[in-house]
């Protein structure tokens, strides 16, 4: 994998992941609380898929975001107004994957099976409803028309990604130009939100640190999709615990992929034949991984995926130093060093 010496030269002190995470471990478990609390219902369906959701977990990486920025921009990130938005950002962002799952037709999520494979369909669509809502329900007790500002548009720009995802399905020349402007709407967004959202919850940030906030968001965003669609190409299912190898299987072409076919454009129909397939029988995963390896197109995407990391990295300069300002300057490196 990349290691933090692509990145380049640092202003901030780097902390360990275990550093970060012990740094907020009392907030990420008020936001569990909040998140048991809000996904708790009188109608015994949503209770029991609340808890089935809550129990499988996953890395909580937004949530952590939120309250990071809050004290990164001179707030109380342990105030339950900082924990409550950081809860709904987790609600959003699992609304997104109960629909996504139900799109990309995936059996497995966060290493258990998916709720659209475990409850079906129609059940799925509705919980995914009931997220988002309970989120939007959630974050109006903030009395915020600027949160609410940023939530709507950010739930709209994410529903336009998987819309465009739709419209690019199954098609062998997508461009540069289209990839990142999807990857950016399904994923970049909301990882911005949940920084400029801890921006506006800090007492003293003004509008210069809430737009450094907000860039670092977007760019630590796109790495980390970069980095999904990297690993959905070269790691295992056991590892990701959602399905490898899926993204082409499912008519998404990636940018390791969509470097290889500049590269070698013969492969093209090599690529059209494994979506039209939906199996890798006749050409393997393995192949396709050797010759991006060769080619020097997996090369390529990870330098994407630094150059966005760095661009997050160097946000943050214009914040008051802050153990908080360092834990958001490692997270950039984790980023790129995860391996689910
Ligand atoms: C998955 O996000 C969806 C993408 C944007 C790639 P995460 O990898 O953060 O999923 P969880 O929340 O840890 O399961
Ligand atoms: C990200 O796209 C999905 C969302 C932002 C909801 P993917 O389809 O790549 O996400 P995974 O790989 O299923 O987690
Ligand atoms: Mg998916
Ligand atoms: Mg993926």
């Amino acid at each position: 994998m990349i290691t933090s010496g692509h990145l380049a030269e640092i202003e901030s002190p780097q902390l360990t992941a275990a550093r970060v995470f012990s740094l907020i471990a009392p907030e990420l478990k008020l936001i569990e609380q909040e998140f048991e609390r809000q996904a708790r219902s009188n109608i015994q369906v949503i209770s029991y898929i609340g808890d089935y959701l809550r129990a499988s977990g996953g890395k909580r990486v937004r949530p952590a975001l939120t309250v990071l920025a809050t004290y990164a921009a001179g707030g109380d990130g342990a105030r339950h107004n900082a924990i409550r938005m950081a809860a709904v950002m987790e609600m959003l962002h699992t609304a997104t994957l109960v629909h996504d799952d139900i799109i990309d037709n995936a059996g497995t999520r966060r290493s258990h099976a998916s709720i659209n494979s475990r409850f079906g369909n129609q059940t799925a669509v509705l919980m995914g409803d009931w997220l988002y809502m309970s989120a939007f329900e959630t974050s109006l007790a903030e009395r915020s028309l600027p949160i609410l500002d940023i939530l709507t548009t950010v739930t709209r720009k994410m529903t336009e990604g998987e819309l465009l995802q739709l419209t690019m399905l199954g098609r062998a020349d997508v461009t540069e130009e289209q990839y990142f402007d999807i990857l950016l709407r399904k994923t970049a967004y909301l990882f911005s939100a949940c920084c400029e959202i801890g921006a506006l919850l800090g007492a003293t940030a003004g509008e210069e640190a809430r737009r450094a906030l907000r860039d670092y968001g977007l760019n630590l965003g796109a790495a980390f999709q970069l980095v999904d669609d990297l690993l959905d190409f070269t790691a295992t299912e056991d590892v990701l615990g959602k399905a490898a190898g899926a993204d082409l299987l499912e008519g998404k072409l990636t940018l390791p992929l969509l470097l290889l076919l500049e590269q070698e454009p013969s492969r093209r129909a090599e690529a059209q034949a494994i979506m039209r397939a939906g199996n890798y029988d006749k050409i393997t995963r393995a192949s396709l991984l050797r010759a991006a390896e060769a080619t020097g197109a997996l090369k390529q995407a990870r330098a994407a995926a630094v150059e966005y990391a760095t661009a997050a990295r160097d946000a943050l300069n214009v914040l008051s130093p802050s153990k908080y300002r360092d834990a958001l300057s490692s997270l950039p490196t984790f980023i790129l060093e995860r391996e689910s």
